[in-house]
């Protein structure tokens, strides 16, 4: 049984995305632990990003034992407006105490398969066969999550944690991306899936309820061994919902 959460709107689904990722990254640092985050790309997080950044959050995470991560990177250089990189930057990195350290990007700007083989090597020396404590991934309109997009290779990684390819129809057209792999991906203790807007609804309902097919619909890869997955919608993008049940 899918965790589906419904929120009145997008601010109300950003507010409960802080307050889980609040909750777990206290438990986890008060056992003296570092909190590990996968930042998902694209445009819903901002305000999460941003409310994240500020009160009462910003004064209640212990942000020196907050790691953040990439779920996927556009190939472009760090401060390009494509970059998601820039994005969780200006919206949440450079306005909260992190340790620089504990900031792990990926390089959109060297060669993408050598970057691909530099993340999932420090992904490996990070957690062994282990896996982050949340993950946040978005969905795109087609049903892609991450950069695993329809019909592309990285769908069907069984091995790598995380891999590079040229993607011909992505949100940023024809476009190199480096991406995390189902396998990294449902090491998640918690992956939150944050969809926004009436544009996703119809894709909202075929993911949940039509039949699996993930090499059309990436996004249904998205099952965490052991771990948790929620759905956190708007109205919007809930409204079809009722209707395919
Ligand atoms: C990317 C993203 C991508 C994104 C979805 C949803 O780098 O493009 O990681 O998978 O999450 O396309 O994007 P929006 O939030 O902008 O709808």
């Amino acid at each position: 049984m899918a965790d589906i959460r419904v929120f009145p709107d997008s601010s109300a689904v950003a507010r409960a995305a802080a307050d889980i990722i609040l909750a777990t990254a206290a438990r986890r640092t008060a056992s003296g632990e570092n909190f590990s985050l996968v930042l998902s790309g694209g445009s819903t997080p901002k305000l999460l990003y941003q409310l994240l950044a500020g009160e009462p959050y910003r004064a209640l995470i212990n942000w020196s034992r907050f790691e953040v991560f990439f779920g996927d990177e556009r190939c472009v250089p760090p401060d390009h407006a494509d970059s998601n990189f820039k994005m969780a930057n200006d919206a949440l990195l450079s306005r909260v105490p992190l340790k620089p350290a504990h900031v792990h990007r990926m390089r959109g700007e060297i060669d993408p398969t050598e970057a691909a083989i530099e993340y999932g090597q420090m992904l490996k020396a990070r957690f062994g066969d282990g896996g982050p404590d949340i993950t946040l991934l978005g969905m795109g309109d087609d049903g892609h999550t991450a950069s695993l997009f329809p019909n592309t290779p990285p769908i069907s990684e069984t091995h790598h944690r995380c891999v590079a390819h040229y993607v011909e129809k992505s949100t940023t057209g024809k476009s190199w991306r480096i991406t995390l792999t189902p396998p990294f991906f449902n090491r998640s203790a918690q992956v939150l899936l944050l969809v926004t807007g009436a544009s996703k609804a119809p894709r909202v309902a075929e993911v949940l309820y039509g039949p699996s097919d993930p090499q059309r619909l990436p996004i249904q890869v998205i099952q965490p061994a052991s771990g948790q997955l929620i759905w956190m919608l708007d109205h919007p993008a809930a409204a079809n919902l009722s209707a395919a049940t």
